[in-house]
């Protein structure tokens, strides 16, 4: 680990107190002139550090960069032990995340980045990702489940993201089937799940799951394409929001996630749905039709009816809301 990044451990195990220099440089058995050269360059990156006289340094509680010691403070025990790795930029989590997965990186590993130069969405689409706004994060699970179960992963990472965003946020979020969550009828998070099959021995290799939260507004606002159907948790930066809700959805996710076999994650994913009830469009390749969404069964697949009366049931695939 370098200077800085102990440093940054060091001031986040004590955000909010002053550590002189010196304790810190003694600590660390390095120069003062070597801390205070870290703690420039921490600023530079835009960490919020208050220096006094006599007092020494401090990282400020709004600080809000993230970083894995931040988010271990909000860790439960089912969390405790994921390997969380944060990172300034990258294209994709997901992308990096399966590189990790077929070099060998353990069940639990998490990647998150401050930002995603061409972040991924669902069906080929990309996902706007811009720096220090939201929570850009994949997981690397190596689960012992059967193609079809594994689907449902997505289905843990949506209740997850939601009740996360319930008990930290305060907001109501409501989930569109399959992975997308609502707040205010304007799309918060998309989640994007990856699997290797391994065909030999018919088992799982690695899943990964992405998810991407919008957590404050963009400055210069949303492209043109998402201006009218995505939005953000909160209109501005508002104190040390991200390390908490990422923390929390890890939280929601591995207690679900151990609890696998008990389901209990069904009810909640059927409770918070958006579309039940309501006119949808589903879009099936290159085709769309209109239909109802009658019903979540205990597999998560959406029950349908269609103009001429009958029923279909989905177990994927993409759905739009009808406005009529
Ligand atoms: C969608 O809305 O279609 C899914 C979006 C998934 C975005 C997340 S952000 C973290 C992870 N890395 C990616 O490139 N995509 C997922």
């Amino acid at each position: 680990m370098s200077v800085k990044e102990q440093v940054v451990e060091l001031l986040e195990a004590n955000k909010g107190y002053y550590l002189s220099g010196e304790k810190i440089a003694s600590y660390l058995t390095v120069s003062r002139a070597a801390i205070w050269k870290a703690i420039k360059s921490l600023k530079e990156e835009g960490y919020i550090i208050e220096a006094a006289p006599n007092r020494g340094y401090c990282l400020s509680g709004s600080n809000d960069i993230l970083s894995a010691v931040a988010m271990s403070r909000f860790l439960h025990d089912d969390a405790q032990n994921l390997q969380i790795e944060v990172k300034k930029s990258l294209e994709s989590t997901n992308s990096t995340a399966k590189e990790e997965a077929m070099a060998g990186a353990i069940d639990g590993t998490v990647i998150i980045s401050e930002e995603q130069t061409a972040g991924r969405g669902r069906l080929g689409r990309s996902f706007f990702s811009p720096g220090q706004r939201g929570i850009y994060m994949s997981l690397i699970l190596r689960p012992q489940l059967k193609a079809e179960e594994a689907m449902l992963l997505t289905t843990i990472a949506a209740v997850a993201v939601a009740e996360a965003i319930e008990s930290i946020c305060n907001k109501k979020a409501l989930i569109k089937w399959v992975n997308d969550i609502y707040v205010d009828d304007k799309k918060v998070c998309g989640i994007l799940t990856e699997a290797a099959f391994d065909m030999e021995s018919s088992s799982m290799q690695y899943v990964v799951v992405g998810i991407g939260i919008n957590v404050f507004e963009p400055q210069e606002g949303y492209p043109l394409d998402i201006k009218n159907t995505a939005a953000a948790l909160f209109p501005m930066q508002a104190g040390d929001k991200r390390n908490q809700l990422a923390a929390e959805v890890l939280n929601r996710f591995m207690a679900y996630y151990i609890n696998f076999a008990q389901r209990e994650f069904v009810p909640e994913y059927q409770r918070r749905s958006l579309v039940i009830g309501r006119q949808i469009m589903v879009i099936y390749g290159k085709k769309t039709y209109p239909a109802v969404a009658v019903s979540i069964d205990d597999d998560c697949h959406l029950h349908i009816r269609l103009d001429d009366g009958s029923e279909k049931i989905l177990s994927s695939g993409e759905i739009s809301i009808r406005i009529t």
